[in-house]
């Protein structure tokens, strides 16, 4: 498989299906058994090559580790010193990375007393310290609340139009659907690759729910009269399959108009990346 330059992608696999396994591989951490993998231009596998990987890399692994008796500031000067910044480009990275993490107030703070979602932010920082352009991100909003995950998914979509590219593992199906490109979804081998909207019209079919005032006979008549087959019905709903909504749907939505219905609102059914990923998951 291949990941474009700029692209933001993302990587689902249930447990142990070896996303983990993939990243540490590419940056260097441990050698493969077989294969080939490349970064830019570089062999993961070629001694010569592995410290330009690391230097263009960034890595937010599984396992934060921190150091907890240094200050947030004092965390990422360390390894900005690592990667040889000089201190006044150190400096501004890292008032720059943790004004936009909104760490920048706790930057005096004991990495120790940090709540797991100030920790995972302050790992991001350190990630992108040295600038890299190529990012691998482990699952980055496990343990995080809904805002700090709304602020690293926009944090990551920043990051994308500086042109980075972005390797995101996830179990979260609308993050992926949100922010990837395009997503792989392994399990110990490579099931499918496309962007979100392309393994959702892999699945042939689709339900719409159609909610109305109120449902009788002439309105589902109208519809099966159509040749749609309708799922499920309530006292105010009906769920019809179809297999393309945005041109069936306004068809479909006159003719209940005129068999006397009154539509209120009209949804897709269910979150369709994740359809797609529990058929494929599960049919493997
Ligand atoms: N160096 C290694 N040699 C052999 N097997 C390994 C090695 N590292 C990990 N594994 C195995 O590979 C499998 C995949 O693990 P990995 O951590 O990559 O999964 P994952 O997709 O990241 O899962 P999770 O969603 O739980 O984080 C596991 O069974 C693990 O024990
Ligand atoms: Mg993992």
């Amino acid at each position: 498989m291949h990941v474009d330059e700029g692209e933001v992608f993302g990587f689902l696999g249930p447990n142990g299906a070896g996303k983990t396994t993939t990243v540490r591989m590419l940056a260097c951490l441990v050698s493969k058994s077989s294969g080939r993998a490349t970064i830019g231009d570089y062999e993961i596998a070629s001694r010569a090559d592995q410290p330009k990987i690391r230097k263009m890399i960034g890595l937010l692994t599984e396992n934060v580790g921190l150091y907890e008796e240094l200050s947030a500031y004092d965390n990422l000067d360390f390894y900005g010193r690592y990667y040889k910044l000089e201190e006044q480009k150190r400096k501004e990275r890292i008032e720059y990375l943790l004004k936009l993490l909104e760490l920048w107030d706790k930057k005096d703070a004991a990495a120790g007393t940090f709540s797991k979602g100030m920790e995972q932010k302050l790992a991001i920082a350190r990630a992108l310290i040295h600038d890299p352009e190529v990012l691998f991100l482990d699952e980055p909003t496990a343990n995080l609340d809904p805002e700090a995950s709304k602020t690293v998914r926009d944090f990551i979509l920043e990051l994308k139009k500086e042109k980075r590219t972005i390797f995101l593992n996830t179990h979260l199906l609308d993050e992926a659907e949100r922010i990837c490109d395009r997503v792989a979804i392994l399990k110990t081998k490579l099931i499918t690759i496309g962007s979100p909207e392309e393994l959702r019209h892999s699945l042939s079919g689709r339900k719409v729910k159609v909610q109305l005032q109120r449902v009788d006979d002439a309105i589902t008549s109208s519809v099966k009269e159509m040749g749609y087959q309708i799922g499920e019905v309530t006292a105010n709903s009906l769920i019809i399959n179809l297999k393309e909504p945005e041109k069936e749907n306004p068809a479909i939505l006159r003719s209940i108009q005129s068999a006397g219905g009154n539509v209120v609102f009209v949804t897709e059914v269910g979150s369709s990346l994740e359809d797609v990923y529990l058929k494929l998951v599960k049919g493997e």
